[in-house]
């Protein structure tokens, strides 16, 4: 008897297993998208329903042909409707036909009663709508799939994908008339310190001219994430995507495998078969019941994590970003004066409530902007996927009636030169708050110039565009303004100077260089005026020096440093914390920006409780604090000189005994 459960349970072992490889055969496609406005709807039961409804199937039982692309049409005027399907080109056709199977009953569960659509899977596209769609080129919308592992040289690791991937879709888009346009590449790409190879794909829909298969090709790689170590873009007529591993299979055989044995051979043991036939029913439907519940659910959980998680990509979508002109003048009470916050140098700012009570700042853009539309959309959601806990939250855009309007999560309080400046307010900030702040905002810059998947360089930074919320806690805002103005970023010169006298490093100042080591130039001045509540520009001491930088240089050249800080935090500070912030302020504002630190050295020593920081030299005292926004040029020569004839190793020498770890 025991033998023979063993017996039963080795059946229904296989049985299941058996079961088990056919829920794996018949596994969905891997979901990623759709997309189906539900601004345009047909009414339940009308003919552009049954139209629809006939597309798909028709579709669905063409999915074997037209070498992994299909279009048809079903209905007449004015109720046709157009349909295609696009399988991904190294699939074999069985492959093909799973996923527009799939995809023809999946589209009209999302889309139940849209009039155009489109449904993305790992495999396939399927796409319907009431407009003709064959041979017209949709670049959009497109959907941007990235995911967030860090990679450590990300200008480069782009520039290597943006290489691999411009002459994959070149490859695509010269594709033979009548064949697929397709490609695939393989390179090796820098990146985690060790050399791993790229896998690239690039396909449009066959029936594009080359020249339109080119464009789009060339529209979604400009999509691409940034410093994402895997990314793709959707979109109707095109796709790329990239990897660090092989995703794609160009030796695909059309076979499927063959469907297993579902029990095994009887091998002559018939004396079981009476005990079999009475106790394995029994036992096979209670089993049975229990693994199918089992399975069920586990098949199920598997489903909806694939389609849950968009097989582990982050998604950003354009779509989800736009606001509508009227949400945002009804949120803003048609920008009324009682709601504006402030004016900075890229436009207005005012305080908005949205219809579900969340509050917003918004910022009506000058009309100066050079870029386009496209580049600014673009740009828009590269900033809006930066995300930090000292960066302000960017919600999202609007751009209509040629309005170029940016939605900002709201901070409460008020910016940072209000607590500092202000001689009534300037008590509310004790040193070790002060302190914080500092550290804070050196973070937000970091992730700015390093951390985030962009290279950011601010340009302008300062007291005004630090916000504080609730918790004092410093929000940096206005960063990406100069991507999304169209200058261009990293590193360069530039013509076109943003920034604000008073903050500007000399070389960003008067030559248009800029880089990272502007931002940490203007960060210097701003822990300067967080110790001292003086303000770089308009500086009225009269201690024979010209602007708050050579006050403080001054200060610590003479040996008296402390004399820096603001007479209202004398009581509480720590000696040792107030010297290392003016030290390193004094450090940040050098005139050679090689000799200045990086903010992750900057992180790194505000950190550290003693942390060993070379001597500054000698500042460059370019502008004249009072002249607003001219440049002299008589300051510079002068300063060069006097640079010259002090040599670093002196004012080592005198400090460094001055302040002994
Ligand atoms: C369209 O979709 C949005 C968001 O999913 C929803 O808020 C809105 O009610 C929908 N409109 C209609 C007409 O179904
Ligand atoms: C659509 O037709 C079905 C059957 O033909 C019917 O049951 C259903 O009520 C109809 N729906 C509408 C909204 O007319
Ligand atoms: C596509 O499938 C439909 C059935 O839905 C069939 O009538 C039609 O002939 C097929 N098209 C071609 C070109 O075979
Ligand atoms: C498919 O699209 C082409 C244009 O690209 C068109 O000429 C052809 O008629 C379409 N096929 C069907 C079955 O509608
Ligand atoms: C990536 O991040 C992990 C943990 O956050 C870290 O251990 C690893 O060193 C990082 N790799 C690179 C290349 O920065
Ligand atoms: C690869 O990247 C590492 C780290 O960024 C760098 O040190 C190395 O020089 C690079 N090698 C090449 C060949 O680019
Ligand atoms: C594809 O198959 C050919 C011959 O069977 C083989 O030489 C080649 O290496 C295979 N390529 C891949 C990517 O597996």
């Amino acid at each position: 008897m025991q033998s023979s459960t063993i017996l039963i349970t080795l059946w229904l072992l296989v049985i299941v297993l058996s079961v088990l490889s056919l829920i794996t055969e018949a596994r969905p496609p891997t979901y990623l998208w759709h997309v189906c406005p539900n601004t345009t709807t047909f009414p339940r039961n009308s003919t552009y329903q049954a139209n629809r409804d006939t597309l798909l199937t028709s579709l669905s039982s063409n999915g074997s042909r037209g070498n992994g692309f299909y279009n048809t049409t079903a209905g007449r005027n004015p109720d046709t409707v157009y349909g295609l399907f696009l399988c991904r080109g190294d699939l074999s056709t069985s492959v093909c036909q799973a996923c527009v199977t799939f995809a023809s009953t999946d589209i009209s569960r999302r889309c139940p009663v849209e009039i155009a659509a489109v449904v993305w899977y790992d495999e396939c596209l399927l796409r319907y709508s009431d407009e003709n769609i064959f041979s017209a080129v949709a670049e959009e919308p497109a959907i941007i799939l990235f995911n967030t592992q860090n990679i450590s040289d990300q200008v480069r690791f782009d520039s290597q994908v943006q290489e691999v991937m411009s002459g994959t879709a070149t490859q695509a888009a010269n594709a033979a008339p009548g064949a697929k346009k397709f490609a695939t590449r393989e390179a090796d790409a820098n990146f985690t310190s060790s050399f791993r190879t790229l896998y690239a794909l690039a396909q449009c829909t066959p029936d594009l001219p080359t020249s339109d298969c080119d464009r789009c090709l060339r529209y979604v790689t400009g999509n691409l994430p940034r410093g994402s170590q895997r990314g793709r873009v959707l979109s109707p007529s095109c796709n790329v995507r990239y990897e660090v591993y092989l995703f794609y299979n160009l030796n695909q055989t059309a076979v499927a495998s063959p469907p297993p044995p579902l029990v095994p051979e009887g091998n002559g043991r018939r004396s079981w078969s009476i005990i079999i036939a009475i106790v394995a029913p029994i036992a096979a439907f209670i089993l049975l019941f229990i693994l199918t519940c089992w399975l069920l659910k586990r098949g199920t959980r598997k489903y909806n994590a694939t389609h849950g998680e968009n097989a582990g990509y982050d998604i950003t979508t354009i779509e989800s970003l736009k606001y509508d002109f009227t949400t945002i003048e009804a949120a803003t009470d048609k920008f009324s004066d009682a709601n504006k916050l402030g004016k900075g140098g890229f436009g207005e700012v005012y305080k908005g409530i949205l219809p579900n009570k969340q509050e917003i700042a918004v910022k009506r853009l000058s009309r100066g902007s050079g870029q386009g539309t496209e580049e600014f959309e673009n740009e828009v959601v590269l900033i809006a996927k930066l995300q930090h806990r000292n960066l302000v939250s960017v919600l999202g855009f609007c751009l209509e009636r040629g309005e170029k309007i940016l939605v900002y999560e709201y901070v409460p309080n008020k910016s940072l030169d209000y607590f500092i400046f202000d001689r009534a307010e300037e008590g509310q900030l004790d040193w070790s708050r002060r302190y914080k702040i500092i550290g804070r905002i050196a973070r937000g810059i970091l992730y700015l110039h390093e951390d985030s998947r962009l290279r950011i360089i601010h340009r302008d930074l300062k007291a005004s565009n630090i916000l504080l919320d609730g918790d004092m806690t410093p929000q940096i805002s206005d960063f990406g303004m100069a991507r999304i103005f169209g200058i261009d970023q990293t590193q360069g010169t530039t013509r076109k100077i943003v920034g604000t006298y008073g903050y500007m490093s000399p070389e960003y100042a008067m030559h248009g260089q800029f880089s990272m080591k502007s931002d940490v130039y203007s960060f210097g001045v701003l822990v300067l005026e967080i110790i001292s509540g003086l303000r770089n520009r308009d500086f009225y001491e009269t201690d024979g020096a010209e602007d708050l930088i050579s006050y403080a240089w001054k200060l610590w050249k003479d040996e008296r440093p402390l004399e820096l800080l603001n007479p209202v935090l004398r009581n509480d500070y720590s000696r040792n914390e107030v010297t290392k912030c003016i030290q390193l302020g004094l450090l940040c504002v050098q005139e050679d920006p090689a000799d200045r630190p990086t903010m992750a050295t900057i992180v790194l020593k505000l950190n550290r409780h003693s942390a060993k920081l070379p001597m500054p030299k000698q500042p460059a005292f370019v502008l004249d604090s009072r002249t607003d926004g001219r440049m002299p040029d008589k300051g510079l020569e002068s300063d060069q000189s006097t640079t010259q004839s002090m040599p670093s190793s002196i004012n080592e020498v005198s400090i460094t005994e001055l302040y002994p770890r």
